[in-house]
């Protein structure tokens, strides 16, 4: 059977000629469904191209990519389009929530692009909330929440829809420890649950949780191999059966202060959100993604 990832021979040169940047350097990687990998690498490695790429969000210079068996560089910009929406989780550092939207609606506005029916999305945002512990803050803006709950709203973003991968790029670079932690417990939990997880990060710590991991130097993959860190698979398996993640941050602030009910009648079209739609088709989990680049 095909991986569900396959890059070969990939190279990536930003600015061809004499100033040109050799981001990645003929990088070969296979990855199977249901792993869970850490791409780790000091600043200006690589690690960010290789998502681009990972995600379809960008193409490379020469090379193959193959997702599920198929070349990527034969789909038209509508399928990419589409496997970016429902194959792919994204994750950022920078969060990229929508600042005059509820957590809530952060998380339904991707549901709507896609044509869920209001019932179904209103379904979908919840659970996704629940699962990240945010069922109490679901009418909160992200500037009245954490760090570390801004960036669970934007997990619950991307997992509303279920996709088999969650790609994320440095998801805990803007956060405390504490956040940190849970962060990388949901996306433990993710994987327990069958999804691929492919973190990138710059944090062995952060890399210390993955099963695989793999280090990019210069653009080039330079070792990748099986985790044998402190934490043994039994030990994940353990923490994760043990329950739902607790988030101790959470208990002490404003509780039941919004009834459920209060979502019954979520916004009914595109016009009732306080923002501007300029394209169908727009990637919404992306929206700020080029500024957040910036901040690294
Ligand atoms: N759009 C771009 N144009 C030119 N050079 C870039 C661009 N994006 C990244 N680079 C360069 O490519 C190299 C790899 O960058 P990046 O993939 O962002 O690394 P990382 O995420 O590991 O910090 C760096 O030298 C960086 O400066
Ligand atoms: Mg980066």
């Amino acid at each position: 059977m095909a991986s569900l990832i396959e890059i070969r021979n990939m190279c990536k040169i930003y600015n061809p000629g004499e100033n040109e940047v050799r981001a990645l350097d003929h990088v070969s990687l296979s990855i199977g469904e249901n792993e869970f990998v850490a791409i780790i690498g000091h600043s200006g490695s690589g690690k960010s191209t290789l998502m681009n790429m990972l995600g379809c969000l960008d193409v490379p210079t020469s090379g193959i990519y193959l997702l599920h068996g198929s070349d990527v560089s034969l789909l038209s910009d509508d399928e990419l389009s589409d496997i970016r929406n429902q194959e792919i989780g994204f994750i950022f550092q920078g969060f990229n929530l929508i600042s005059n939207l509820t957590a809530f609606e952060n998380v339904e506005l991707p549901l709507i692009y896609r044509g869920v029916s209001k019932k179904e999305r209103t379904n979908l945002a919840k659970e996704a909330l629940r699962k990240v512990g945010l069922e109490n803050r679901m009418t909160h803006k992200p500037s009245e929440m954490s760090g570390g709950q801004q960036q669970r709203v934007a997990i619950a973003r991307a997992i509303a829809q279920a996709p088999p991968v969650i790609l994320a790029d440095e998801p805990t670079g803007n956060l405390d420890s504490h956040s940190s932690k849970e962060i990388m417990n949901i996306l433990r939990q993710l994987h327990a649950e069958g999804r691929t997880v492919i973190v990138i990060t710059h944090d062995n710590d952060i890399a210390a949780n993955a099963k695989r991991i793999v280090h990019i130097e210069d653009g080039r993959i330079t070792s990748d191999s099986a985790n044998e860190g402190n934490l043994s698979r039994d030990d994940i398996d353990k923490e994760i059966r043990s329950g739902p993640v607790v988030y101790d941050s959470d208990v002490e602030e404003i509780p039941n202060e919004e009834p459920i009910e209060a979502f019954a009648e979520p916004a009914e079209t595109q016009d009732d959100f306080d923002i501007k739609i300029t394209d169908e088709n727009i990637d919404l989990h992306l929206i700020g993604d080029k500024q957040n680049e910036q901040e690294e």
